[in-house]
């Protein structure tokens, strides 16, 4: 049975203007796949990415990567999901930005009862990223309770559920954030410390902090900007995981600067690199529903969009005027 649903679509890649609400037509699912009627759309950075080209994909383009809802069909061979289950996901391929579905069942989990459907369509991809980056990516010797490590943007989607997971984990997570209210909304959710980058200058801050000796982890998202400053920040052997560029991309580097700086270790991560099986999406996602339903980590929904407005929602999120989760509303 084919049912229509509005969709979020670019026809060539360009500014937030380049996205257009259309009506597709969606089928029943094939084997493997299910279909997924939205409660709430996750907005992310990715998102941006896809639609400005930096990351270019096939057109024409249907966007989204995140999404909650309700599963209403699935295909042959899926046996983790029924119709009427309550269901979250992040997962390629894009296509989340519409009322309904059909997509690969592989990454689309069951949603528990305590999380709301826009808690889990503002999580799973900014919150299964915290989680692989707090424990997937470890530096030399491990992370230990009491380390320090460096997050840039961290009032942000992401950042905001890292601070509050690096502290459940014992670490003196320092945070940057471009405004002294977004400063102080990382300390509230978790930060040791923190520095607003756009007034100071967070290396030397960062090496104050540490008593000199830097940090064990940054994480940076935020690509050319922060890049330089933040592989000094490092203490020797010290890990920068890189898994983003909202500033812009990092220019092309000599690897022998890695020696200078003492041995360090650079990686570029991405969430779909570690979620490529049913089992390991399942056990990351349950980590993950476990820390929240606990209380420990708190889903901050902080900005609502009628889908019809999926332009406004790019320009604040690319402008820096949001902080936490965003949701889109079919
Ligand atoms: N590789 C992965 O697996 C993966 C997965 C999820 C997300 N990510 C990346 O993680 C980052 C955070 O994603 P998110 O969706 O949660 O977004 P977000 O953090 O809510 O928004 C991006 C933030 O980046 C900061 N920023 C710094 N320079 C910027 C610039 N020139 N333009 C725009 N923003 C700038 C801003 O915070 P301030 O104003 O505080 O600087 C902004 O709020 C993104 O770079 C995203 O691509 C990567």
């Amino acid at each position: 049975m084919s049912i229509t649903s509005r969709a979020v679509r670019i026809d060539q890649p360009g500014g937030p203007e380049q996205m257009k609400l259309v009506e597709v037509t969606v089928g029943d699912p094939g084997p493997g796949e299910v279909r997924i009627r939205h409660h709430a759309i996750g907005l992310n950075f990715i998102d941006v990415y896809q639609r400005t080209g930096l990351y270019a994909l096939p057109l024409p383009l249907q966007l989204g990567m995140e999404g909650a809802g309700i599963v209403d069909a699935v295909g042959e061979g899926v046996t983790h999901l029924r119709p009427g289950d309550r269901a979250a996901y992040a997962s390629q391929p894009p296509g989340a930005y519409c009322d309904v579905r059909v997509m690969p069942a592989m990454n689309v989990c069951r949603l528990p009862d305590n999380i709301s459907f826009e808690e889990g369509a503002a999580m799973m991809l900014k919150g299964l990223t915290a989680q692989y980056l707090l424990k997937r990516c470890p530096p030399v010797e491990g992370l230990l309770p009491g380390d320090f490590v460096l997050f840039h943007a961290a009032a942000g989607g992401v950042g905001l559920i890292a601070c509050q997971w690096a502290k459940a984990l014992g670490l003196q997570l320092i945070g940057t954030a471009g405004s002294d209210a977004k400063c102080e909304l990382a300390r509230a959710n978790g930060a040791a410390h923190v520095i607003n980058y756009n007034t100071e200058d967070f290396l030397p801050r960062v090496k104050e902090i540490t008593g000199g000796k830097g940090v064990k982890v940054v994480y940076d998202s935020v690509g050319k900007d922060t890049w330089d400053k933040s592989l000094d920040c490092l203490s020797p052997f010290g890990l920068m995981v890189a898994f983003g560029n909202a500033s812009g991309p990092v220019p092309p580097f000599a690897p022998a600067i890695l020696a200078a700086k003492g041995s360090i270790y650079v990686t570029r991560q991405t969430l779909f690199s570690h979620i490529t099986s049913r089992e390991r999406t399942q056990s990351m996602a349950d980590d993950l529903f476990a820390v929240v339903g606990s209380g420990q980590v708190k889903i901050h929904v902080e900005q609502r969009y009628p889908l019809e407005q999926v332009q406004q929602a790019h320009r604040d999120l690319e402008a820096r005027k949001t902080t936490g989760s965003t949701v889109l509303l079919p």
